[in-house]
């Protein structure tokens, strides 16, 4: 049986360690997140987003916006709050509602502000294999997953599943930046089995279930970003975890794998730029 990936656990002791530092801080830091129309899943975690700061002694201020918010508002109240020096931290949650262009309104953001590192500054840096300001939560947060229980990553054959800005392309490069050997597929790509069943680290953020244990090879690591509810309301992620439990090395959950490490990783990022202005 699979070694258990426990993200919650990790992110409490994270956590814990960052509460400390953050009582040692001059002054507090404050993430402001605009989150904009009725994506329910969006409020859920931008709710948890705001407890776990608050938890920390961090500041954290939501503007919350109509699903027929215009591009032009989300992007006054970004530069009000690039230019407003007690805000440390800007975070537009994604998905933005139908109509507003993430593009414009993210690369609006002041690089030395921008929590997820999207920003074209920040995606830049990564993608040309120098150090971003930040790096991507998500990605962060698989790294430091797969740190902490000591799973070697140079010279792995990393296939990640899902090509998202959030995902699957910043973590692509930072997995070429730890010397490994990455693959990305996506929905067009032909014979995912055949590429998948070569990962040795599989990390699937396609959003829909899709990794069964016949695409794997025996002894690889699961990495689920995939999270849902199922036809039953339970939340699930992109692997049938009963079954791919059984033949990986390790596996993380869903819940309490993935998601519980992007928020740990969102209050580090929130900590450094802090430490960084
Ligand atoms: N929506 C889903 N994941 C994320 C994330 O990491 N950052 C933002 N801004 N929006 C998201």
């Amino acid at each position: 049986m699979a070694v258990i990936l426990d993200g919650k656990k990790l992110k409490e002791k994270i956590l814990a360690q960052l509460k400390q530092k953050v009582e040692k801080l001059c002054a507090k830091p404050t993430l402001a997140v605009i989150l904009a129309g009725d994506n329910p899943a969006s409020k859920i975690y931008v709710n948890n987003k705001k407890k776990t700061a608050q938890n920390l002694g961090i500041n954290s201020v939501v503007f919350e916006y109509p699903e027929n918010v215009t591009e032009k508002e989300i992007i006054e109240k970004i530069d009000e709050l690039n230019n407003n020096k007690s805000t440390t931290a800007i975070l537009v949650q994604l998905p933005l509602p139908r109509g507003i262009s993430a593009k414009n309104v993210i690369e609006k953001i002041a690089p030395e502000k921008d929590v997820d590192g999207f920003t074209p500054y920040n995606f830049g840096k990564l993608f040309s294999g120098e150090v971003p300001i930040v790096y991507p939560c998500t990605p962060k947060g698989i790294l430091l997953l797969l740190d902490e229980y000591t799973i070697e990553i140079e010279g792995k054959h990393v296939v990640i599943v899902g090509r998202s800005n959030i995902v699957g392309r910043p973590l692509s490069q930072m997995m070429l930046n730890r010397n490994a050997t990455v693959t990305v597929c996506h929905s067009r790509t032909k014979n995912l089995a055949e590429i998948t069943k070569t990962a040795d680290i599989l990390v699937s953020a396609a959003g829909k279930n899709i990794i069964e244990e016949k695409m794997l090879k025996s002894g690889c690591v699961v990495v689920d970003v995939g999270i849902f509810k199922d036809e039953n309301g339970k939340t699930r992620g992109d692997v049938d975890f009963e079954n791919v439990s059984k033949i990986a090395s390790y596996i993380s959950p869903v819940p309490g794998g993935v998601g519980a490490m992007t928020i740990a990783s969102l209050m580090l990022n929130t900590v450094e730029l802090f430490e960084k202005q």
